[in-house]
């Protein structure tokens, strides 16, 4: 069992717990259940969408960050087999860097895109803002100072889609390797079935099965570098069964950066609580981030979008031949 904690009652303990595991299930929080309804459906209504279609909204320029994103199947570091995300970038526009950040775009082939998805952007937002809150406290002598690090930052709404696998990578792969999460928070907000698990503190694999209206936080790397490691990053898996391969998946998740330029170096307070040393180097996030992606974000994405219109053409060549006979 993952531990539940009602943040109405519990905001005491709600840092500590997530300081013990890495992660916990909150609920009594103010997401509307209505709010993720309609971002899945706008998911269901989205990658049912013809691929030539999707495919618009894969922009390599703007590094993926904002809109469509393919991933083939193959050996990476998400999952065994093809998987699709949009993901919605952080709308705030505050400071005068905000230009450098890519636009969001909004498919017009689905009604209410924008709406929806911004909806419940800004109310997984305010939860993360309260829970950074918690932690910055523990942390500095400023409560605002992890919230004030995520405002026009290149944090992203993800909506996740796993087709039915392909009968050879059914039987013997994961959905999603074990990883942590480069972030600082993952916010876990739901999806259409199970499979999430959660390494706990004494090694055991534990799914995250969610009940109505809970929602699961994670720490991320980023937050275990700033923390000095008193919040660890907590290792995740998506696995498969034979009969939920068979069936498309959807999740959605806010995954929590700060800006780019921020230092990622332990914080001093964190230091003196974890020490005597720095247990982290002083890097940025983007540079962290770049670092753990390992190539060049610019050659990731442009080597995602040729496979992309490598499937499309390859699709279009098949049904030529289809129509033929
Ligand atoms: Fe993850």
């Amino acid at each position: 069992m993952i531990s539940s904690l009602d943040i109405r009652a519990n905001r005491e303990s709600l840092t500590e717990t997530l300081r013990t595991h890495g992660y916990v299930a909150l609920r009594g929080h103010d997401i509307d259940k209505t709010a993720i309804r309609n971002f899945q459906q706008l998911a269901e209504n989205f990658f049912a969408l013809p691929l030539s279609t999707k495919a618009q909204y894969f922009d390599p320029n703007n590094g993926a960050l904002a809109g469509y994103l393919r991933i083939p199947g193959g050996d990476d570091h998400y999952s065994s087999d093809v998987c699709e995300f949009w993901n919605v970038l952080c709308p705030t526009q505050l400071s005068d860097k905000s230009y450098l950040r890519p636009q969001n775009p909004w498919p017009s082939e689905i009604n209410h895109f924008k709406e929806t998805s911004l909806a419940l952007y800004s109310q997984a937002d305010a939860l993360v803002h309260e829970l950074l809150g918690h932690v910055s406290a523990t942390l500095t002598s400023d409560a605002n100072y992890l919230p004030g690090l995520i405002d026009d930052s290149w944090t992203a709404l993800r909506m996740m889609h796993y087709p039915p696998a392909s009968a050879e990578v059914a039987a013997e792969k994961l959905r999603g390797q074990e990883h942590t999460d480069i972030t600082m928070l993952t916010l876990f907000l739901g999806g259409t079935d199970e499979g999430l698990e959660i390494l706990d503190a004494d090694g055991h694999w534990q799914p995250a099965n969610l009940a109505e209206g809970e929602v699961l936080i994670a720490c991320g790397e980023m937050l275990e570098r700033l923390s000095n490691g008193l919040f660890r990053a907590v290792p995740h898996r998506v696995v498969q069964s034979p009969e939920s391969v068979k069936k498309q998946r959807f999740s959605f998740t806010l995954f929590v950066a700060p800006r780019p330029e921020v230092s990622l170096a332990p914080l001093a307070q964190a230091i003196e609580q974890n020490g005597p040393d720095a247990k982290y180097e002083d890097i940025s996030s983007g540079q962290y981030l770049a670092q753990r992606i390992g190539l060049g974000v610019v050659e990731l994405v442009a080597g995602l979008r040729a496979a992309l219109d490598q499937e499309i053409a390859h699709s279009e060549t098949h049904l030529a031949a289809n129509t033929a006979n």
